[in-house]
This record gives structure tokens, C-alpha cells and sequence, in this order.
């Protein structure tokens, strides 16, 4: 995730449950999620048993390069404030960097978030068990009016931190604003790559389909359906939408979600890889994740993958360069190229099938593979995903592929779909 370069949000196993007080947060720490959200400050939010789920949707900001992420506007708290927050499918917990007060905290956009007093979220509460799940940390209980966690992502970087109880405002497409009770991280203790840069965010919006994902909490509340869908566009910005009611009703294609081992990424199914006509693999294990900026492919298709565009680039007036350090593999042309579209020529498309028979395919194209940096050269952007500590079965499909795709995560109907949009423009509902 964070930091320019390989920005990778998939959460890997955190060994140790560390176990910290927070001494300004745990006064008479009792309180629990409310099993029905507390009547907000102000109207509207009607008796939540009876509800129609609705929907919102937010424009997003960022690209893949150069700033390698792309956020949202979240507003939490009460009064509710602006936090910019990383867009992410492939992890459950969401958090904010967080004055609680906090021990290790990098620049933020916002000032850091105040936990409410006396809103910890105890050892006990079912949220917790859940995002230790998500973690894979042990659910021990050392301090049980707290519930301590820790995420760490493959790029190295970590949250730790406790969980408090706040509220998200919403606005809703039906035309009502709402204040949701919301249970997610008050990190006070983070670690990034590069610590002196300061972040284009102040936190993670976790997606994932785990019980502690802000997707499923909100979906238990009844204000929008377990439904994710998101569309990046490849000049920057696009949008993401909580709910199902800017599906599009035609023109993608669907696969059924699989399940990856315990974890709670987003798979199409097992997929098999082909670049121009020569397979890369097959029966591979694929996931989307949007907090991942670029795409990674697992030990033995990266290496097929690289050895067939180099066979192809040799008889091409592309030459590799290591004077460019955006990415671990760059070409130069006779002049430098401006954009994405000078390069597509000399590069074929991917395809990923998924499912037996029943074919459903992602193409991606040269331009969802490549970026030109801005010293005019070509560098890819599938990466060694056995380099930053994947599995090295698993073949991450980041934001570079799927930019100007509406990508639909469906936790309802258990099944992902995409498919070309223009994500320039916010969608009508
Ligand atoms: C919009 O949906 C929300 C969430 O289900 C609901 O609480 C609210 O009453 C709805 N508003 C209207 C105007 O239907
Ligand atoms: C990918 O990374 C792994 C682990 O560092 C390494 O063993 C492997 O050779 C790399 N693959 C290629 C094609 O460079």
C-alpha cells in the first residue's frame, strides 16, 4: 500500500497479538457496539428493522502513477469530519491514524482522528473476534476492555492500534443522510516504507467481505446491501459505491466468488493466464484488490510472463533500462514516449479465463499492464509477487488492470463482476 512504487494492500499473517493500554482510551471502557445504532444527534434515521438498503456513492481521487493509490472521502465521527481513505478490497480492517494518542503516526492530509471517550470496543465483542480473524492473530483477551489489533501489508507497512466504536455519515442515493455506528481501528502505532514521506491518506477503508469489514458492518445495519463496485479510471480519479443500486443492469461479465483458503480476498475463481496465444498457466489462483496498485503474479507465471515479452521486446526497438527506478523493469524507446499509447504496439493482451467451461474472461491489455514514467519510459507493472512475500501461488490483480472497468463485488448474490466503463463520470442512479 502507501509510498510511491509497489503499493501493495494485501494484508499477510501478523504473527504476535501485541497487546498495548492506551491509557487516554480506557477509562471505563464498557461500552459495546449498540446492537441497534443509537438515534443520532440528528434526524434522519428511522427504526433500522424495517429498512430498505440503500446505496452511496463517492468520487474517488488518485492514479496508479505517479502517485500509486487511490482514496476517498470518508466522514467520521460526530461532528463528522473529512478523513481521505485508501479504496481497499483486499483487507477487511479499516483504520485511521489516530491520536489516542499516538505513539508513531506519519503526516496526514487531516488532523488526526480523536477517538470519542469511553467507545472501546471490548475483547469479547464478536467485531473482535472477527478482525482477529481477519488478521490471523489470536483472540486473546490480556486487556479485556480493549480490543487491541495489527495488520501489516506486503509492502511492509503496519497498523496497530485498538478498535473504537464512532459513526460514518452517509448520504444515500434514496436522498436520505445517515450516521452509521461504525467499529474500526484507532491506529496510534504505524510503520511505513518510507516513514519521512508524508501520506496521501489518514487511513484504510476495508472491503474485504470478512465480518469486520466496514462493507459487512453497514450491510448488518441494513442501510446499504453487502455490495462493493468501484471504477478507476486510467486518467485518474473515478468513483466507488456502497450497495447495489449502481450496478450496471447489463454488459458484465460475472463469475461466481470463490474462496481462498481463510482468507477473505476477493476471488473470480482459479483462472488460467494467457498472453497473445501462449499460456502462462492454468487452475491459478486469482484475486482483485484494489488496494494494490499494481498487479502481481505468483512464482511461475511472472517468470513465463517476463521471459515471453523480453523474447517478444527482442526483436523490437526497445531497449531495457535501469536508469529508471518507478518499477523493477523498464524500457526505453528511440525517443521517449508520451503516453501509454506509444508503447501498446509492441506488447499483447492478457487474458484470464475463469471457471470451467463456463468461460468468463478479463482482457487486459497493454495498457492496464504498462505505465510510462516520467523520464518517457515504458516499465511494467505486473510484478514478482514472490519477491514482496505473497504466496507464491496467488496472482494479485491491482488498480493498473483494472482501470476503466467497473469491477462489482457482490456479497449477496456471491458473485464479482466487470466489465469496460467510462469511470470518468460519477454514475446516475
Ligand atoms: C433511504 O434508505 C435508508 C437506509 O435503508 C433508510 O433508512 C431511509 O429511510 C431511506 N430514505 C428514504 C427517503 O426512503
Ligand atoms: C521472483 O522473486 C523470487 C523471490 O525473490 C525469485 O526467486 C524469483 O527468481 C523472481 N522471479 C523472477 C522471474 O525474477
Amino acid at each position: 500500500m502507501r509510498g510511491k512504487g509497489a503499493a501493495l494492500l494485501v494484508a499477510l499473517l501478523v504473527v504476535a497479538a501485541v497487546l498495548a493500554a492506551i491509557p487516554s482510551c480506557s477509562a471505563a471502557a464498557t461500552t459495546t457496539l449498540p446492537k441497534k445504532p443509537k438515534p443520532p444527534a440528528s434526524p434522519p434515521s428511522a427504526d433500522t428493522s424495517r429498512r430498505t438498503p440503500s446505496s452511496a456513492v463517492f468520487p474517488v481521487y488518485g492514479d496508479v502513477y505517479p502517485h500509486g493509490i487511490y482514496y476517498a472521502t470518508m466522514n467520521i465521527g460526530n461532528p463528522p469530519k473529512p478523513y481521505f481513505m485508501d479504496v481497499d478490497t483486499g483487507s477487511d480492517i479499516t483504520w485511521l491514524q489516530c491520536d489516542a494518542p499516538c505513539q508513531r503516526c506519519s503526516k496526514v492530509p487531516h488532523p488526526l482522528y480523536q477517538p470519542p471517550k469511553n467507545r472501546l470496543i471490548p475483547c469479547e465483542n464478536p467485531l473482535c473476534y472477527a478482525v482477529h480473524a481477519s488478521t490471523h492473530q489470536k483472540h486473546t483477551c490480556e486487556s479485556p476492555n480493549q480490543c487491541d489489533y495489527e495488520v501489516q501489508y506486503a509492502d511492509h507497512g503496519s497498523s496497530m492500534g485498538v478498535l473504537v466504536a464512532d459513526t460514518l455519515a452517509l448520504s444515500l442515493v434514496n436522498g436520505s443522510a445517515v450516521r452509521a455506528p461504525i467499529a474500526f481501528g484507532c491506529g496510534y502505532d504505524q510503520l511505513f516504507r518510507k516513514p519521512e514521506e508524508p501520506m496521501l491518506t489518514d487511513g484504510v477503508l476495508g472491503l474485504g467481505f470478512g465480518k469486520a469489514s466496514i462493507l459487512s458492518q453497514l450491510s448488518s445495519w441494513g442501510v446499504i446491501r453487502n455490495v462493493v463496485g468501484h471504477c478507476l479510471s486510467s486518467k485518474g480519479g473515478g468513483y466507488f459505491f456502497l450497495g447495489d443500486d449502481l450496478v450496471p443492469p447489463s454488459g458484465l461479465t460475472w463469475s461466481p466468488k470463490l474462496r481462498i483458503g481463510d482468507s477473505n480476498y476477493y476471488s473470480p475463481g482459479p483462472a488460467s493466464l494467457v498472453l497473445g496465444s501462449q499460456s502462462l498457466g492454468s487452475k491459478l489462483p486469482v484475486v482483485l484488490d484494489s488496494g494494490s496498485s499494481y498487479t502481481y503474479f505468483g512464482f511461475q507465471p511472472y517468470q513465463d510472463f517476463l521471459s515471453a515479452i523480453k523474447r517478444d521486446l527482442s526483436r523490437q526497438p526497445l531497449t531495457e533500462t535501469s536508469d529508471d527506478k518507478s518499477l523493477p523493469l523498464c524500457w526505453k524507446g528511440p525517443k521517449p514516449f508520451k503516453s501509454v499509447l506509444d508503447v501498446i504496439k509492441y506488447f499483447k493482451p492478457l487474458i484470464l479465463s475463469f471457471g470451467n467451461g463456463r468461460k468468463a474472461r478479463m482482457e487486459i491489455p497493454p495498457e492496464n499492464y504498462l505505465i510510462v514514467t516520467k523520464k518517457g519510459n515504458a516499465c511494467l507493472g505486473i510484478l514478482n509477487g514472490t519477491e514482496v512475500g505473497l504466496h507464491q501461488e496467488l496472482n494479485v490483480i491491482g488498480d493498473i488492470s483494472l482501470q476503466d472497468l467497473v469491477v462489482i463485488y457482490d456479497n449477496e448474490k456471491q458473485q464479482i463482476g466487470w466489465g469496460r466503463a467510462n469511470c470518468d463520470r460519477l454514475p446516475k442512479s
